[in-house]
């Protein structure tokens, strides 16, 4: 559903994003991890088509995305690191908003905003406004949000960044359900225990390559680290980087 090839983004000398490819496959929960500068909000930001590759190709459920931006767009539900939410609309209101940018009919957008809301626990919540809902509840509205026209495609950026633990919990449940609902997830993160425990396969990004990916027996494989958790993977694979 998602594939790279050979993808590279240079700003000016920086090399954000170097000859990158990698695929994920239906249903998949793949998690990049890399350090801050590592080059993951990049290929996000590639992936969502917010920003166009150097050189190289990129292709959400076979479309093109250089070809065709607007269909390979109309697949993905993208959810960047520093989301934008007009405070001062109430939780429904910012979905119907969100809905009419994506052309949802109304009827639709009912039965979908009451669904998703109760999943993601805001229910309650649904007519105040945004300015006074918790981080958590902001994150999940986004991720709610991003859900509205059902994509096929999950692309997500640091989603667990500021959430307490409970917050935590209900967002990975929630991409375990999606998962289960054949929709495949890419998900950044620097947190590597929610890496470990959610993603069916990890990247490794570090200075823009990726240094190694698989599941965790793989990625062991690589790093040559027995049966080591993540982290003693990600600081073998960096250091000798
Ligand atoms: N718009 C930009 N202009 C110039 N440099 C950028 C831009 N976006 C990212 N970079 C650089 O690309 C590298 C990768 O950044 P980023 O993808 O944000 O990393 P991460 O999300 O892993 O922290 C960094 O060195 C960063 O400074
Ligand atoms: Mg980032």
């Amino acid at each position: 559903m998602i594939e790279l090839y050979n993808v590279t983004k240079d700003f000016g000398t920086t090399i954000a994003v170097n000859r990158l490819s990698l695929k994920v496959t239906r249903g998949e929960i793949y998690g990049f991890i890399g350090p801050n500068g590592a080059g993951k909000t990049t290929t996000i930001r590639l992936m969502g088509g917010i920003i166009e590759p150097t050189s190289g190709s990129i292709e959400i459920g076979g479309i093109d995305m250089r070809k065709n931006p607007a269909a390979a767009k109309r697949i993905i539900g993208f959810v960047p690191d520093r989301p934008f939410l007009y405070e001062k609309l109430t939780g429904r209101e910012f979905l119907k908003f969100i809905a009419d940018l994506y052309g949802v009919e109304h009827k639709v957008f009912s039965v979908r905003a009451g669904r998703l809301l109760s999943q993601f626990g805001l229910d309650e919540w649904r007519d105040e406004i945004i300015e006074a809902y918790s981080h958590g509840m902001k994150q999940r509205l986004i991720i709610a949000a991003a859900l509205l026209h059902e994509p096929k495609v999950l692309v997500i950026d640091e989603p667990m960044v500021g959430l307490d633990p409970a917050a935590v919990k209900m967002v990975k449940d929630i991409f375990r359900t999606l998962a289960a609902q054949n929709v495949t997830i890419f998900v950044s993160t620097h947190t590597l225990s929610i890496a470990e425990d959610l993603c069916d396969r990890i990247g490794v990004i570090h200075r823009g390559n990726l240094l190694a990916e698989g599941t965790m027996s793989e990625l062991n494989q690589a790093a040559h680290t027995g049966r080591a958790g993540l982290e003693e993977v990600f600081l073998t694979l960096v250091r000798e980087a």
